[in-house]
């Protein structure tokens, strides 16, 4: 095992790597380890077990790594596995190590966004079905409208690295038309799913005047930052980044494809290594 203690930070694939730019920018002083499991996304239309099983393997390979603390960097494993893994198996694999998700901090602060109290979500089959976006938005902001749209073409247009086609600009076309169907007072659309930010120029351009489109990296990042000032403990034990090897990346799928991909969002040269999961 590595002398460095990282923080993991985990999607199925490639949309994870728009969280941790923005959580690299916030955070520059530790060292990372991120894993994207490419060979078996997409997650969205897998089920709850399936999802739960494959995000649990991903979450020990990266304690095995020597992170103490792991991001899932992935709505579907957020709404899926992230509660069952916190109650149920960090008590017996790993009592001291922590696993967040993206969902619970990006629903603390929706509502501050929009000024119709109408939000539009936009996930993967599984974040939708698992209704977790509704249940967690009337938590903190009761009056506001919730209206979600599965976008299920998306993820994968996305790790075949087809987001700036034209072909793309058709399906996102017919996404946002079914979203936006379902009401005329949505002023705020969610991108929840990490993967989507990648058509962030294709959603805009499509969008009538008035409509802001918000994606979770700024808001996780910042959620991020207060957990640790508010955790010193767990805190102290992250390693601090020393160098360019601050930051390693990892797939499950083909290394050349990964490092390809991810360089053209990363805005720099992605060396990936490859990491074998035991499933
Ligand atoms: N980036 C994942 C998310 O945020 C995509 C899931 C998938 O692989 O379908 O939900």
């Amino acid at each position: 095992m590595s002398s460095k203690h990282p923080i993991g930070v985990f999607d199925s694939g490639l949309g994870g790597l728009t969280i941790l730019r923005e959580i690299t920018q916030s955070l520059p002083h530790y060292d990372f380890i991120y894993l994207g499991d490419n060979a078996r996304a997409p997650y969205g239309p897998k089920s709850f077990d399936t999802v739960y099983q494959y995000t649990l393997e991903a979450v020990e390979w990266l304690f095995q790594q020597g992170c103490p603390l792991v991001v899932l960097a992935c709505n579907t494993s957020s709404a899926k596995a992230l509660r069952t893994i916190q109650q149920k198996d960090l008590p017996v694999i790993a009592p001291t190590k922590r696993v967040l998700g993206v969902i619970r901090p990006t629903t603390e602060v929706i509502g501050d966004y929009t000024e119709t109290d109408h939000i539009g979500i936009l996930g993967t089959q599984g974040t939708v079905d698992s209704g977790s976006y509704k249940i967690e938005i009337g938590k903190f902001f009761p009056d506001v409208k919730v209206y979600q749209q599965a976008c299920s073409e998306w993820v994968p247009l996305v790790e075949k690295g087809l987001h700036q086609t034209e072909e793309a600009d058709a399906i996102v076309k017919e996404c946002l038309g079914q979203l936006l169907e379902q009401s005329p007072y949505i002023d705020t659309i969610l991108l929840a799913c990490t993967h989507y930010p990648l058509l962030m120029q294709k959603i805009e351009a499509q969008l009538p005047r008035g409509i802001q489109v918000i994606s979770q990296g700024d808001i996780v990042a910042s959620s991020l930052a207060a957990y640790l000032k508010r955790h010193p403990a767990m805190e102290q034990q992250i390693s601090k980044a020393a160098g360019p090897d601050a930051i390693e990346f990892f797939t499950t799928g083909d290394v050349s494809s990964f490092q390809d991909k991810a360089s053209q969002f990363w805005g720099a040269k992605v060396l990936a290594q490859q990491a074998t999961l035991p499933g």
